[in-house]
């Protein structure tokens, strides 16, 4: 496909964690630090397409020629990714979304109670990828899946589940997969896969976007 396969494309990607507020100064969040996401987005850049990163709250430089969408929580995200999708041709969902919020968010700074256990009741967010999978006219999309134990079986399901065409899964845990400059993918889609060894995430986020790139244009019949 040459060196910038997706000439003339559009790539959106997600990336970083979400922050579901609980009070003016406390959220429940996660480890996501946005490097896998943002070295995807320079790599779609890189291959020729035009890119818009939704980021969470993450402390990283924006890659060049890169249009950035900052965000906080699911819902923001959501929203987001759902208005810039129109007219996408790939999505990838490299966040770490949150899964659920606090129900309510309080004005205040919560303040301690006399010694009983305080409880949090939570909501389920919207799955911001499967609403784009239902979508008549939506991008091919890439799902990532961050697991700790049974990673092949837990991630095909979620491709499955989530409806999507292809997932890039990665072993997370202390010192692996969030946080740190190193990272390894095991991709699936329908009819296949392939591996991607530990390797630094920009070099690794470049294999990548060229499997998503060949799977794309393979589909479109290009
Ligand atoms: O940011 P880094 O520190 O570099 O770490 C990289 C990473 C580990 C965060 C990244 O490689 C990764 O695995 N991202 C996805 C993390 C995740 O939330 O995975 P999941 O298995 O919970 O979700 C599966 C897929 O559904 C993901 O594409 C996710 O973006 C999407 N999802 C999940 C929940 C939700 N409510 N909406 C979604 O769209």
């Amino acid at each position: 496909f040459g060196e910038q396969p997706l000439r003339g494309r559009r790539v959106l990607v997600s990336a970083g964690p979400t922050y579901e507020d609980i009070d003016p100064v406390r959220f429940i969040g996660n480890r996501s630090s946005g490097r896998m996401g943002f070295a995807v987005a320079a790599a779609a850049r890189d291959a020729g397409a035009e890119v818009t990163l939704v980021a969470g709250p993450v402390s990283l430089p924006t890659p060049a020629g890169v249009t950035r969408i900052d965000v906080r929580s699911a819902r923001d995200m959501q929203e987001a990714v759902l208005k810039a999708a129109r007219g996408s041709d790939i999505y990838i969902g490299a966040a770490a979304v949150g899964d659920y919020r606090p129900v309510d968010t309080a004005d205040h700074k919560l303040k301690k109670t006399d010694g009983s256990p305080l409880r949090l009741e939570l909501a389920e967010n919207p799955d911001i990828i499967a609403s784009l999978a239902s979508l008549p006219d939506r991008p091919f999309l890439v799902g990532f899946a961050a697991e700790t134990k049974e990673l092949a079986a837990y991630a095909q399901d979620k491709m499955l589940r989530k409806g999507i065409d292809m997932i890039a899964a990665n072993e997370v845990g202390p010192g692996r997969g969030f946080e740190v400059a190193e990272n390894a993918l095991q991709l699936y889609w329908r009819d296949g896969g392939a591996a991607l060894s530990r390797m630094p995430k920009t070099e690794l986020a470049r294999r990548l976007v060229a499997h998503i790139a060949q799977r794309f244009l393979a589909g479109i019949g290009t």
